[in-house]
């Protein structure tokens, strides 16, 4: 069970589940902690009170968390790999000649040349609405996720602004000058500044944000990052391995937020709305695998608290399908093995994430074998019955009958009578018995319950 809830500190939870973040964005791990790192420091030397610091530091580690939610429809556009895509594109200004340029470079990179002249006939005619639409969607998602996890709506409304541009350039509402959210503003600079950091380090920061001063960065956000050229703890700090103990102390003392068992079931259904928005075929997933997992164990008798903690592993199982590219994930078709393999990483992803998160990494186990099987046939890490516990076979049933009965991108969704036939042919290899007629019970009393 999670530890004590008076002990968990909210900073912690978010700066480690901002990891999942990075892999979504295609962005070198790490990136949403050291734009808090360096979005907090030019907080501080533009002179924000304790409280819009607290706000500030929330926006800067969740900036990313509509993220997911565009990335299938970058891939059904662009015919592009989304994480690749979203990597190379934080590189472009929008200077229309480099935004084409990349485009042409990046669009249908392994497809036909029909396909390929299609997405791009597409793109030309339609380019300034499908930006619009791409950023309206995670923007929108952002924010309303983050309303959903409690934050405050500075908070909401700078992960909202975060495409805007200062001289009105951005997008989704071209919004210019302090129309937009200062939160959103220090967002944007420190997203920029970092991913030319990780190229050329801080001469390279500064001089691409100093050439897009006035265009993209609100000019004063610009002085204020200038001045702390000289500062050489602000710049060691954003390539120090203890960045993520460092990002924790940044957080306003006076306002430390801890969270309770309720905050923390928050959080989780939170993320597992970024990891189900990711493809339209995992629409819901996790919330229904979380649903499917509480009747199991409802009928296993276990106790409510640790129902309650394994509704939580339920919702995060997938945790680690964030980094795998929607390409993939979306695939109208049986994955080669080279998607296999990537397939394949995500439940060790999940337990690496889960892994660093003091309040949650007790689930960590779940997430990483829930493609295991009892035989040994399952993945990745082959191991069988004897090293599989009853919680991982709960979620492990939960999670395939939920598959079955959604719409994948090969089939259409299995009726329940047929799904649960076709697993009852596993019972023993890699569904667990009473695991699966837990599932049938608590079904049909939810048929009771329905009729
Ligand atoms: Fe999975
Ligand atoms: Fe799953």
């Amino acid at each position: 069970m999670a530890k004590n809830s008076a002990t968990i500190h909210l900073s912690e939870v978010v700066g480690a589940l901002s990891f999942a973040l990075d892999i979504t964005e295609g962005q070198p791990v790490g990136h949403s902690l050291r734009c808090c790192w360096l979005g907090m420091h030019i907080g501080a030397q533009i002179g924000l009170s304790e409280g819009e610091l607290s706000d500030l530091y929330y926006t800067l580690l969740l900036k990313d968390i509509g993220c997911s939610s565009n990335a299938a429809r970058i891939c059904s556009l662009y015919l592009a790999d989304d994480l690749s895509f979203k990597h190379s594109y934080k590189m472009v200004d929008n200077r229309l000649p480099e935004v084409l340029r990349f485009l042409i470079s990046n669009t249908g990179r392994n497809s036909g040349m029909i396909e390929r002249l299609q997405a791009m006939i597409h793109i030309a005619r339609n380019g300034g609405e499908i930006a619009r639409e791409l950023i309206d969607t995670r923007c929108q998602r952002g924010a309303e996720i983050a309303r959903t996890m409690r934050f405050s709506e500075s908070v909401a409304a700078g992960i909202l602004d975060l495409d805007e541009h200062w001289d009105g350039s951005g997008q989704p509402l071209g919004r210019s000058g302090s129309e937009i959210s200062l939160f959103g503003r220090i967002a944007l600079l420190v997203q920029v500044a970092d991913v030319f950091f990780m190229r050329g380090g801080k001469g390279a920061a500064l001089a691409e944000v100093r050439s897009r001063a006035g265009r993209w960065f609100d000019p004063q956000l610009v002085g204020a990052m200038e001045a702390l050229e000289d500062r050489p703890t602000v710049w060691t700090g954003l390539t120090a391995n203890d960045l993520q103990q460092l990002v924790v102390q940044l957080e306003p003392r006076t306002l430390i937020r801890d969270i309770d068992e309720d905050y923390l079931d928050n959080i989780a259904a939170g993320f597992a709305r970024v990891v189900d928005a990711k493809s339209p075929f995992t629409a819901g997933h996790s919330e229904r695998v979380a649903l499917f997992t509480d009747l199991i164990a409802d009928e296993l008798g276990y106790a409510p608290d640790r129902r309650r903690w394994l509704r939580r592993a339920a919702l995060l199982h997938d945790l680690g399908k964030l980094g795998v590219s929607n390409t993939i994930l979306d695939k109208n078709g049986r994955p080669d093995s080279e998607e296999w393999v990537a397939i394949r990483r995500h439940p060790a992803l999940g337990r690496v994430i889960l892994s660093k998160i003091e309040a949650l990494k007790d689930t960590a186990d779940i997430a990483g074998n829930h493609h295991e099987r009892l035989d040994g046939k399952g993945y990745p890490y082959g191991i069988d019955a004897s090293a599989i516990n009853l919680d991982t076979r709960i979620v492990t049933t939960a999670d395939v009958f939920d598959a079955l009965t959604a719409d994948r991108p090969y089939r259409k969704a299995m009726l329940v009578p047929d799904a649960i036939e076709l697993m009852s042919r596993d019972v023993g290899t890699a569904i667990d018995s009473a695991c699966f007629q837990a599932l049938q019970r608590g079904l049909a009393r939810m048929n009771q319950v329905a009729a």
